[in-house]
């Protein structure tokens, strides 16, 4: 568009030149000519710049980007699928059942049955909502961004070099939110759905952006430090590897999610909970679902010491509060997953569904 503008302005340059040149009682030709001769330059140079600019934000922005994380290991068994790797903090977040109650749309209801079974010593009247701060890597097809081999068989090797450069840049992003697991969008006192009101999503991820509006989900194009990976390290914090992970936007409204993670020997949810509640099919606005199957046993996620049980302190100002809340003594899970991304299901098809 930018460049358009330019080009026109390029384009019509001379012509200007040659009016007001040509024009009577013109004096000091000498210069004007210097001067269109220099404006000619000047316009030849940002329009050059444009054009490198605009061709390649996502390059600029991956280039900076020197992510930790290890290659996804499931892209070749499903090379059908959407696949990746999740590799963040998951935690969990007690909120009183009334708040709960207050927060989640009224026609869902909690099964309350179902995360007691998981979690028999959580405390009394207590609703545990879900904290996922993630990076999101090395994802093979976005969603509804089906590749387009069956359109042209054989692409020349440039063409397939452009396409992968395109596709491997839109294989990051940056997420976080609050989810509310364990409701009864069927009404049938026994299927689990997890609600995500709203996500923090990379800015530069139209496409992500896009995929979780289409929900129904409050999405936020965030700004994420670091900016590359799924948490950081703090120097000089009193306890020994403690991490951070933080998200802000400013547009459409003000939205900001900040953790700080140490490792805790405390002892905290058992892992088969961790699977249930990000294996549930995501809704927003409860018109279509999200199947993300998430994957324990994949190199990610089993390497020793890959998971690591934390405990810290997270700060939010995100719908569905209403106003900005800290938590200490979070406790969570710093992890890597592998997975699976089925979008736009119907949510009747999940009844009965135990992952
Ligand atoms: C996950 O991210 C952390 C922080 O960047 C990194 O140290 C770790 O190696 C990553 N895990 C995997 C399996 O890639
Ligand atoms: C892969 O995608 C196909 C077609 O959308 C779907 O039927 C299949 O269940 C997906 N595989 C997995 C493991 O989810
Ligand atoms: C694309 O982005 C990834 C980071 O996700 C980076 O590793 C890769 O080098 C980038 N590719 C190009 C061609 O810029
Ligand atoms: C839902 O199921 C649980 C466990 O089976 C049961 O205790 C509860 O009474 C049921 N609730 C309703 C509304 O049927
Ligand atoms: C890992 O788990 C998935 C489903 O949870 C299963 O389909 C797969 O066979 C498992 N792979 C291994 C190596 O156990
Ligand atoms: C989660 O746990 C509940 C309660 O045990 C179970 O009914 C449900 O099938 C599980 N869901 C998934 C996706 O694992």
């Amino acid at each position: 568009m930018i460049s358009t503008c330019l080009d026109l302005a390029l384009l019509c340059h001379p012509v200007l030149a040659f009016l007001s040149i040509q024009r009577p009682k013109m004096h000091a030709q000498q210069s004007r000519w210097q001067y269109f001769l220099l404006s000619f330059l000047s316009l030849l140079a940002i329009r050059y710049a444009s054009t490198s600019y605009t061709q390649a934000p996502q390059d600029i922005i991956s280039d900076i980007c020197q992510t930790k994380d290890q290659p996804n290991p499931i892209a070749s068994l499903y090379p059908m699928n959407a696949t990746g790797t999740l590799n963040g903090t998951i935690s969990v977040i007690p909120i009183s059942l009334k708040l709960a109650r207050e927060l989640i749309p009224s026609q869902y209801g909690i099964l309350e049955h179902a995360y007691r079974h998981l979690l028999p010593s959580f405390p009394k009247d207590m609703y545990p909502a879900i904290l996922e701060a993630m990076h999101d890597h090395e994802v093979q097809a976005f969603g509804y961004q089906i590749p387009d081999f069956s359109v042209r068989p054989s692409p020349t090797p440039q063409e397939s070099a452009q396409k992968n450069k395109k596709r491997k840049n839109l294989t990051h992003m940056q997420r976080a939110g609050i989810s509310f697991p364990f409701l009864d969008l069927l009404h049938d006192n026994t299927t689990s759905f997890k609600w995500a009101p709203s996500l923090l999503i990379t800015a530069s991820h139209t496409v992500a952006l896009t995929g979780a509006s289409d929900y129904g989900t409050h999405t936020f194009p965030a700004t994420f430090s670091p900016p590359c990976d799924a948490y950081t390290p703090v120097p000089a914090a009193k306890l020994p590897h403690t991490t951070s992970f933080s998200a802000r936007s400013q547009h459409p409204h003000p939205a900001a999610i900040s953790t700080v993670f140490a490792p805790t020997t405390h002892d905290i949810f058992p892992l088969p909970f961790f699977a249930n509640v990000t294996n549930q099919p995501t809704f927003a606005d409860g018109k279509t679902c999200d199947q993300m199957i998430r994957f324990f046993n994949t190199s990610v996620t089993t390497a020793p010491n890959r998971i690591e049980s934390v405990s810290g302190t997270v700060k939010a100002t995100l719908f569905p509060f209403s106003e900005e809340m800290v938590w200490d003594h979070v406790l969570g899970l710093r992890l890597d997953t592998a997975f699976v991304e089925n979008n736009y299901l119907p949510c009747e098809n999940f009844r009965g569904y135990d992952g």
